[in-house]
């Protein structure tokens, strides 16, 4: 993973040159009113079955490196990579270009399966399949920010639904939207452990997806309140781990017995809420066993449903700067984060307004610290970036 988040820093990098020009285009798809009847969700479902149709045809590939390397299967990897990057390529549906959390995934994921083609086009072919595994957290980075309308949690194939509870199914069905029969292999991984051969390192995984599900997704405290009851009547599972679901279940709990109903919220409501309880720059990054966890993914979650829905909104800017501040809140716990995008998108996007200056302090700050350097030191495309984004103070 570690490589991968280095692999993933660099396409960032990359990524930063090209947001300022893309910023114009996004302005002009964000005028586009979209409801449900709009012609682009077509489009959308469409470029979404192809994901998941080539991923499907490349599946057998991605668990063994001497198949993927195979000359003999070279050809079938190979159509299915070029289905993929013209995909990314394309033209891209209303509701992603419109929207900036997806914009920007979008891009990165389109930049991430550009390179891992150039690789494995060079015989780079280990790096290709360890960059198209990969290739699944963008798919979930999106699909994990959208409430699912209760009882549509299930997906429209049938397929590894009724194969094994084993870790990389469950993750398949995780990556490919189908939530219900990916909840209920992460329950028997969890619940039978160790014998269900999920390895030690893989069970916070498992419950980093658990929490993003009842948190984020479905949205429902007691049903997760139910389910990691019964996750901790197995004794087995490692002892950190019965500590953690038991300052889970509580917080559940707590969302259960709520009088401050985050879930109603009207967007003016729910802005004034996070503003206040929004985490400051150097509140300390969350980790599993914090009992904040569940509401700072509640509240990205609620958070990135209205820039969703209305990207151009009057309070866009304000949720831009909430997210960065969550998002790097969660960053430990997810593998990757779009903080930064947030910000960057909250300079560029806004020039001189009231948060735009709070936006690029907290970004720079944020890039010398990951570099741990002064300005003069850092790479000259992030130094751009920077001089960039304050032409917008
Ligand atoms: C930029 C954001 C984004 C990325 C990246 C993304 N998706 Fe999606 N995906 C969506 C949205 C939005 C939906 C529609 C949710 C809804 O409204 O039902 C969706 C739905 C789906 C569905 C369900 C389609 C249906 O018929 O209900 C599948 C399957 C899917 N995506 C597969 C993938 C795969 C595989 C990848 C990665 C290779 C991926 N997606 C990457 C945003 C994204």
């Amino acid at each position: 993973m570690n490589s991968f988040k280095t692999a993933v820093m660099g396409a960032m990098l990359l990524f930063l040159c090209f947001s300022a020009q893309a910023v114009e285009s996004q302005n002009k798809a964000q005028n586009t009113v979209k409801t449900d009847a709009d012609p682009g969700r077509w489009q959308l479902m469409t470029l979404m079955h192809t994901f998941e149709k080539e991923l499907t045809k490349l599946r057998p590939y991605l668990v063994a490196d001497e198949k993927f390397k195979d000359p003999a299967n070279r050809a079938e990897i190979q159509k299915s990579l070029k289905v993929l990057e013209e995909s990314v390529k394309g033209d891209r549906p209303a509701t992603i270009e419109g929207n900036p959390n997806f914009s920007l995934n979008f891009s990165l994921m389109s930049y991430h399966v550009q390179r891992l083609i150039r690789a494995f086009d060079h015989g780079g072919f280990e790096i290709a399949r360890r960059d198209l595994n990969a290739t699944a957290h963008f798919c979930v980075t999106c699909h994990t920010q959208i409430p699912t309308p209760k009882g549509s949690l299930a997906g429209l194939w049938m397929g590894p639904e009724t194969e094994a509870a084993t870790f990389e199914n469950a993750e398949f069905l995780f990556i490919t939207r189908r939530f219900k029969a990916a909840l209920e292999k992460y329950d028997e991984l969890v619940r039978k452990f160790p014998k269900s051969g999920l390895k030690s390192e893989q069970v916070g995984e498992v419950f980093n997806r658990k929490l993003a599900l009842f948190a984020r997704v479905m949205r429902d405290p007691h049903e997760a309140v139910i389910n990691f009851k019964k996750d901790l009547e197995n004794k087995e599972l490692p002892a950190e781990f019965q500590t953690n679901l038991k300052t889970w279940i509580l917080a559940f709990e707590s969302w259960k017995a709520e009088k401050t109903k985050i879930d109603s919220m009207k967007i003016d409501e729910l802005v004034a809420f996070a503003n206040k309880n929004r985490p400051t720059a150097d509140t300390r990054k969350l980790t599993s066993s914090d009992p904040e966890l569940v509401r700072a993914l509640r509240l990205s979650g609620k958070l990135y449903e209205f820039l969703t829905k209305d990207p151009g909104g009057k309070h866009s800017q304000e949720i831009l700067l909430n997210l960065a501040l969550i998002e790097k809140q969660l960053s430990q716990l997810y593998w990757y984060s779009l903080y930064q995008s947030y910000l960057r998108e909250c300079v560029l996007k806004y020039p001189k307004k009231p948060l735009t200056k709070t936006c690029f302090d907290l970004y720079e700050a944020d890039v010398k610290e990951q570099f741990a350097s002064e300005l003069v030191s850092l790479p000259s495309d992030v130094r751009n970036t920077i001089e960039v984004l304050r032409r917008n103070l």
